[in-house]
């Protein structure tokens, strides 16, 4: 294993054994099996494979302003918001393989050319990409992580914000979203509490149009529970 001081570029040994999301598994469909294997070798990268660079001009195969979608899920938001935006890269990042297999099925779908799909920890992923590299991050609902002694899972946290604000262009935006009150207040403490972004929405910001909605916000609209959205940009 290379260690911090053979890398600076990777975690700390006591923050990466701290992960912010779930094990779990999830059946595939026989669709999702056959994107996977089929897509895989051309949209994805493993992000243990790295060796601490990630270089996403060359991921790509051409430079475009990048987002970078922590979380994907499914890939619903992604595959939609890259279809209506193709002059920027989407980079999704997702360690549930079922989610990656279907956003695999929507690239090819929809003959998407501006999407790849990282199967792993984004927080390493991040620590590999350039500082200011990435035109805007993303983190629509991120798992809330409700209980007290959890809330060092969170993915919306002072460290974690530092190195993906060092990680935005200057200008880039930080986007997040959750349905989960409490979180959006500890975000809203800690975007705000970070001197090198700027809010112009000076706390939650209106709804984007152009964030699509998914299951995870159809689920809390049913529940009668609202979204919350933060907009933030690192300082010019
Ligand atoms: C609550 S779901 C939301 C999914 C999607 N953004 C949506 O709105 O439908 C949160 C997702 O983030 C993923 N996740 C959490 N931490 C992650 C990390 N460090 N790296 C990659 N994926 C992560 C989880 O696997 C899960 O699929």
């Amino acid at each position: 294993m290379t260690s911090t001081h053979q890398n600076p570029a990777a975690a700390p040994a006591h923050v990466a054994r701290i992960r912010t999301f779930h094990p779990r598994r999830g059946r595939m469909s026989d669709r999702q099996r056959d994107a996977l294997t089929r897509l895989w070798p051309a949209y994805g990268l493993e992000i243990a494979d790295l060796d601490g660079r990630c270089d996403p001009v060359a991921l790509f195969g051409r430079p475009a302003p990048l987002v970078l979608e922590i979380g994907s899920g499914m890939g619903d938001a992604t595959a939609a918001m890259a279809a209506a935006d193709p002059d920027r890269h989407y980079l999704a990042v997702e360690v549930h393989t079922p989610g990656i297999a279907n956003l695999l099925d929507l690239v090819q779908r929809h003959g998407l050319d501006n999407v790849r799909v990282a199967r792993g920890d984004a927080l390493d992923l991040v620590r590999a990409l350039p500082e200011g590299s990435l035109d805007a991050v993303h983190a629509f609902f991120p798992d809330p992580w409700p209980k007290a002694r959890h809330h060092k899972r969170r993915l919306i946290q002072p460290a974690h914000v530092a190195l993906l604000r060092s990680r935005l262009a200057p200008g880039g935006t930080l986007h997040c979203a959750t349905d989960w009150a409490e979180y959006a207040e500890s975000m809203r403490e800690t975007l705000t509490a970070d001197p090198e972004l700027v809010d112009p929405h000076d706390g939650f910001a209106p709804r984007p149009a152009h964030r699509p909605v998914t299951k995870f916000e159809r689920r809390a609209l049913t529940a009668d529970r609202p979204i919350f959205d933060l907009i933030h940009h690192r300082r010019p």
